[in-house]
């Protein structure tokens, strides 16, 4: 008879059959004449293996007396469906094979370890049922992204990471490139974003985004992956619409289809189930009134602060629009708004649950001169934007476009405090390794 090898997420189909499951060692129990092995394979909820010395042969049932936590083993046995059982399913072992034994000094144990030791581990910790739920929440959280794109006719669109010139005011990590000059890791895809949305009207770039920032917060990634719309013809309001069916559309499909890892990392989903459109949209001028009656310190002409979202958003049961910031807190290239030249068509999108800003978005100066204007007020080298400028020279037309955060956002989904577990290996001021 040949064998029969299964995923535990696979195992309905082979009810009353006998399968080879191959996987790793969570946890391991006996009571002499019987004894359960609970396995993980990545799949699902990991599975239970119930050993009973004499329904095996006596060297399988030795096996278990060797195997230690996080071994790797294939055990082969009958497909029993169980209500009691997590997964719905267990396996009535008839035979047990360790593949690869793992020393009883596996560094993470069930028990608290300090952040610093987990982050030194994460090649291990990514193992642990927490980090499989928020890894697969980011996964879904990343389909979706690629679905709702995709079902909307808009084009994706790869952008360079090694780039010429900075697109955010943040700081750059820069390297020599050949006789080039120096190149940049690209902050942001956009400043291509919108030359590809002059040539296919709608797209969207998703790649990984780089800060050489000098945070050490809850909130800030020195290398993080970021999704950016663009849109020919889109104004600012458009625009903010746009985002907001995309949010409500990302939240809808992790409720929907990613409650098990929600109910793993025990989010109240009651603070998701609100998130719906429209979302509140404050002006930036009555945002900074409202944070001074609420104590802030915050002047007109600041951006926000940390704890200014926080306190901003506390009163609302979804994300939160702030509109038209100071041309001075923000970026060259969001438009003047015509209704006040001293701020731009902006907004930031705070997620609520004081989370943050998950969405920086604006419509574009599409207006050549000014554009050079602001360009030469920030100090920016003229010749690394020739080509930008050029789609305001051939053809220049109202456009706009928005980049989502996706490790803060996955953070928000997850209810997750800080976004280093938000991608498999982070990249932080203080950390390069594993
Ligand atoms: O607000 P930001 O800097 O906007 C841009 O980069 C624009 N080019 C976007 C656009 O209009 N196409 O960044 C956008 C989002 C933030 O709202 C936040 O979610 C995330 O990217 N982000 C970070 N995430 C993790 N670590 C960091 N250091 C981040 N900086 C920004
Ligand atoms: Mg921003």
């Amino acid at each position: 008879m040949s064998q029969t090898f299964s995923r535990i997420d696979q195992l309905a189909q082979f009810v009353g059959q006998t399968v080879t499951v191959r996987g790793w060692v969570s946890h391991l129990r006996s009571s002499g004449k019987v004894a359960f092995i609970v396995m993980r394979d990545g799949s699902a909820t990991p599975l239970q293996c119930v050993l009973v010395k004499k329904q095996m042969p006596e060297e399988d049932w030795a096996r278990f007396a060797a195997l230690t936590l996080e071994s790797s083993l294939a055990v082969t046995g009958e497909v029993r469906a169980d209500d009691r059982a997590p997964g719905g399913y267990e396996l009535g072992a008839s035979a047990l094979a360790i593949i690869g034994a793992s020393p009883l000094d596996y560094p993470i144990q069930p028990k608290e370890h300090g952040i610093d030791f987990l982050l030194d581990n994460r090649h291990l910790w990514l193992r642990s049922p927490r980090q499989v739920a928020i890894a697969r929440v980011r996964h879904e959280v990343e389909q979706a992204i690629h679905d709702f794109f995709y079902e909307r006719g808009f084009l994706h669109v790869d952008t360079p990471i090694l780039t010429a010139s900075q697109g955010e005011r943040s700081g750059l990590f820069s390297t020599e490139y050949f006789d080039e000059g120096m190149a940049y890791l690209a902050q942001t895809g956009q400043l291509y974003g919108e030359a590809a949305a002059a040539a296919f009207g709608r797209i969207y770039t998703f790649g990984p985004t780089f800060r050489a920032e000098k945070s050490k917060t809850r909130r800030h990634l020195t290398e993080f992956w970021m999704i950016e719309p663009e849109m020919a013809w889109y104004d600012q309001a458009m625009n903010q619409d746009l985002q907001e069916e995309f949010v409500c559309y990302l939240v809808e499909r992790c409720l929907t289809r990613r409650a098990a890892e929600l109910k793993e990392l025990e989010r109240d989903i009651s603070k998701l189930e609100t998130v719906k459109a429209p979302f509140p949209r404050i002006p930036y001028t009555e945002a900074v009134e409202i944070l001074q009656k609420k104590g802030s310190n915050i002047t007109w002409g600041d951006d926000l602060g940390a704890e200014d979202e926080a306190l901003l958003v506390a009163d609302y049961d979804r994300p939160v629009f702030v509109c038209n910031y100071p041309k001075e807190a923000k970026a060259f290239y969001m438009k003047e708004n015509p209704d006040d030249p001293r701020t731009v068509l902006c907004a930031d999108l705070l997620a609520h649950e004081g989370y943050g800003e998950m969405i920086g978005g604006s419509q574009r100066e599409d207006d050549h001169d000014k554009l050079v204007a602001r360009i030469q007020h920030e100090g920016l080298p003229m010749e690394a934007y020739g080509w930008y400028l050029d789609l305001r020279k051939y053809g220049t037309f109202v456009h706009s476009g928005f980049g989502l955060g996706l490790e803060r956002t996955v953070a928000w989904i997850c209810g997750v405090q800080h976004i280093r577990e938000c991608i498999a290996f982070p990249r932080m001021m203080h950390r390069v390794r594993p």
